[in-house]
């Protein structure tokens, strides 16, 4: 019966093509044409409309299908069972049958009976199965009971409202709207229960009893207002979930065990050295990595909003279970292999696509771990304190908001520790927060406001410097105005421009816009949708709407932009070359003085090899390339070679950047000439900033040569210091440290001996009283160092003393103050302390063997000495 998954699915093809059924592929992970679902969720989502009877044009009435589903959202949700259930995934595959108003209820049971227990096709044996009724469907009843036979005690009808909803297990509808209608669900016992009266909590079994096919007879529309319509044509739409059907075949007991998911689980118990190979974190790895590698296949992104969301949920709670099995790295991506391993993948469209998904992998983890850990170490100190089972949701929202953790993480983290978390409150954290950003964005809603009088700039910038334009728009106080005159900061919006915008990590031009009336000082450009917004203030004069004028970029600025713009493009190939092909850009900014450019990369970057990267560089620039630019179809730069961002949406022609075959990258930026242009390259820093990140910066032409000046004046100004000059200066210091080193020998040894004549002073001054020693002096000029080792040493060799010192050292008195052990019962240094800081107004205290303190008040010490020994000698 151990039959490979994929020949599973085919057998189950192969069935209902004999059966005269067309089989047809699965739809898209996201539904066409309808909000009414976020995802996939069901093998009859793609047939909605004929069974609606809205699509009549469809010319097949039997169709059967493998279907990919995604179960993470609305309706039908199994992210938070994926890890507690054996049976429950995120992405799962649903074999299913339809007829639309073709066959019914007897052929469809039927045909499922015949699927599953015939020796031909799936050979199960007949006595393990349990069936489900919906409580009404008397129909169905007598074809299981007087047709099929299953005996009266392995028939289970389902009322309306069960223990587990208020809706009916028995009814299925696909979302809160749609086609829907009364259905029978096939159960396989697992365990060879004996069916018996208990039957009817067999639910609770869950582990026992698995549901592997639910047949629904499609009979309603239900509509928003929550009421059932009936459908024209009573149709038949069925689901049976491969990875369960796999498990039965395979005779074990979970979904996890069963050979697609066995390949995955191993590389994982492999990358993170787990030998439990039932590691529930095996499990959900295993599981949200198959969800996340077909959402990112259908180009959905990690974000904060709608599906981007989803992904992104599924994604870090994946990350966080590596955290859980001790994977220290970013570990998510290598696992894009063992995915198109596991499902058997070779189909050349998903397996070019692996580098595509693999790299946001990368990025998704590399960011979401720069914050897992503090998130965690604060989540579980939280969880500590927590007394009523119940997390604060300020704490909630501040885990989402700081450190990444969607909401559904922290509350599974939670729930490893038996507290719940408030979704109400949370969501209205959320809602206050959408607030906040919707007032910032008041000033956005103005441009797609503008956006409506069809106020589209055309960007003319990449030959031409100055040109003549109109102005379409001027924006004063977030409004739209007619005229901007002297000293008023505003944004002016041109039917054409030479201005850049900032985009592409490249940074808007400066310039004017000016005519006989007016001058507008451009301080920045950005882009807005298809609008060019040049932001700055009028000099002088008076600019109008619909007015002529002269659009013209600060030339010299762009040029050092451009050369700075080149010279990334070639640090990025260079990257390439010396560092190897897993260098991938992650942000970059080019300004006319400066470049920096962030890139994933995992080990230090030695300074031979940055050495090597200038180098490259630097010969290309000498070779003086011409640079050069080309549209091409969006489709055919897999083909080509070409460096592009892969988290990014192109439009269909992209424009294509070539440095001879050095480099090609797509870019809309603007660029030098020639190579030569670029004049030099230097990097100013290397450094790591988040792991597997680095981040270069850089300078070129003459802002690279000034860099030069201002390092080679300042070793100039050292050389001078040092009376020495830039060939002998490693020498020259090495002198120095050595010189320094023998000074610092000798201030030691002079210390030690400074020590000693005190101490041989002090003993001659010391009093006994009894068999205790008093000793109360007064010393010039020490550093503290040396008076607490003073102090050490006097403990020490009176083995029971009570000492006391003064230090006066510019115009101040220091105090500190030792008693040896034994006499702390008698009498303690931070007490005596007391007593002399109080007579002297000083400050200070410390603890029974040793107190320190200090005051200004030096000419009250001979008294307060003088005291403090009557007193002592009270004591004592
Ligand atoms: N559409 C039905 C289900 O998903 C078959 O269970």
């Amino acid at each position: 019966m151990n039959k490979k998954t994929i020949k599973i699915r085919n057998q189950f093809l192969e069935f209902f093509r004999k059966k005269k059924h067309k089989i047809i592929q699965g739809s898209s992970l996201i539904p066409k044409n309808d909000t009414s679902i976020l995802f996939t969720n069901a093998g009859m989502n793609q047939f909605k409309n004929i069974f609606l009877g809205q699509d009549k044009s469809y010319q097949y009435s039997k169709i059967a299908t493998a279907q990919y589903c995604l179960r993470t959202g609305g309706k039908h949700n199994d992210l938070e069972n994926v890890g507690y259930s054996n049976y429950h995934h995120t992405f799962f595959e649903m074999l299913g049958n339809f007829s639309f108003g073709s066959y019914f209820k007897k052929k469809a049971i039927l045909y499922s009976w015949e699927l599953l227990t015939s020796k031909k096709w799936f050979s199960l044996p007949k006595e393990n199965f349990l069936i489900t009724v919906y409580e009404t469907d008397e129909e169905t009843y007598d074809i299981w009971a007087n047709i099929i036979g299953i005996p009266p005690d392995r028939i289970v009808l389902i009322g309306n409202k069960t223990e587990n909803s208020d809706i009916s297990d028995n009814f299925w509808q696909m979302g809160d709207t749609g086609p829907c209608g009364p259905c029978t669900e096939i159960f396989y016992n697992l365990k060879n229960n004996k069916c018996n009266k208990q039957i009817k909590n067999f639910r609770k079994k869950i582990n026992d009893f698995i549901e592997i096919w639910n047949i629904v007879f499609m009979q309603f529309n239900r509509i928003n207002d929550g009421s059932l319509v009936k459908l024209p044509n009573p149709s038949v739409d069925t689901g049976m979930g491969l990875e369960r059907i796999s498990a039965i075949m395979h005779n074990v007991s979970s979904n996890y065990e069963i050979d697609i998911f066995q390949i995955l689980i191993n590389d994982i118990a492999k990358i993170s050295n787990t030998t439990d190979l039932k590691n529930k974190s095996l499990y959900v790895i295993a599981d949200h990595i198959r969800a996340s590698y077909f959402m990112i296949v259908e180009n959905i992104l990690p974000s904060n909003e709608n599906r981007g969301y989803v992904l992104r949920r599924i994604i870090r709670r994946a990350i966080r279970h590596g955290y859980l099995l001790g994977v220290k790295n970013i570990f998510l991506y290598k696992l894009v292999s063992s995915v198109n391993k596991s499902m058997n993948i070779n189909n050349s469209y998903l397996l070019n696509k692996k580098e595509y998904i693999e790299n946001i992998l990368k990025k998704e983890e590399i960011q979401f771990r720069s914050t897992l850990n503090h998130g965690l170490k604060l989540l579980h100190s939280k969880i500590k304190k927590t007394i009523n089972h119940t997390l604060d949701s300020e704490i909630t929202f501040y885990l989402y908001d700081t450190f990444g953790f969607p909401f559904d993480l922290t509350k599974e983290i939670c729930r490893e520790h038996n507290i719940n978390v408030d979704r109400l409150s949370f969501e209205k954290h959320m809602e206050k927060q959408k607030n906040r950003s919707r007032e910032k964005k008041i000033f956005n809603q103005n441009y797609i406001m503008m956006h409506n009088t069809e106020n589209i700039s055309i960007f003319i910038g990449y030959n031409t410097y100055k040109t003549e334009s109109i102005i379409k728009n001027i924006i004063k106080n977030k409004t739209s105005e007619q005229f901007i005159s002297s000293g008023e900061q505003g944004i002016l919006l041109l039917n054409k421009t030479p201005f850049y915008p900032e985009s592409g990590g490249q940074i808007g031009d400066i310039g004017i816009i000016y005519n006989n009336e007016g001058k507008f000082k451009v301080k920045n450009t950005e882009k807005n949708g298809n609008m060019i917004l040049h932001f700055g203030i009028v000099e002088k004069g008076i600019l109008h709407i619909e007015q002529k004028v002269f659009s013209e970029i600060d030339e010299q600025y762009r040029f050092d932009i451009q050369k700075n713009h080149s010279a990334t493009h070639l640090l990025n190939s260079a990257l390439h070359k010396t560092l190897g092909d897993h260098v991938y850009q992650n942000g970059s900014l080019v300004t006319a003085d400066w470049i920096r450019f962030d890139f994933f990369h995992n080990m230090p970057i030695p300074l031979k090899k940055i050495q090597e990267i200038e180098k490259l560089i630097n010969k290309n620039i000498s070779k003086n390339i011409l640079i050069t630019t080309k549209i091409i179809n969006f489709k055919n730069i897999k083909e080509k070679n070409i460096i592009f961002l892969s988290h990014k949406k192109y439009e269909k022609h992209v424009r294509v950047v070539s440095i001879d075959h050095y480099s090609n990258e797509l870019c809309k930026g603007t660029h030098t000439e020639r190579t030569g242009d670029i004049g030099f390259f230097k990097i100013t820093s290397v450094r790591k900033i988040a792991s597997n990140t680095y981040r270069i910066e850089a300078k070129t032409g003459k802002n690279a040569l000034h860099l030069i000046h201002s390092q080679e004046k300042k070793v100039l100004e050292i050389c001078s210091n040092l009376k020495t000059n830039p060939n002998n200066l490693k020498k020259t210091l090495e002198k120095i440290i050595i010189k320094q080193k023998n000074l610092e020998k000798d201030i030691s040894k002079l210390k030690e001996k400074n020590i000693t004549n005190i101490i041989a002073k002090l003993n001659k001054n010391k009093i006994k009283i009894k068999n205790i020693i008093l000793l109360i002096n007064t010393l010039q000029d020490q550093d503290p160092k040396t008076l607490r080792n003073i102090m050490d040493i006097l403990k020490n060799k009176f083995k029971k003393a009570i000492i006391i010192l003064a230090n006066l050292i510019n115009n101040k008195v220091t105090l500190i103050v030792g008693v040896t052990n034994n006499l702390h019962e008698l009498i303690q240094a931070n007490d005596l302390i007391k007593i002399i800081l109080k007579k002297i107004n000083g400050k200070g205290g410390g603890k029974p063997d040793i107190a320190e303190g200090g005051s200004t008040y030096i000419h009250k010490l001979p008294e307060a000495l003088t005291e403090i020994k009557s007193w002592i000698y009270s004591i004592i």
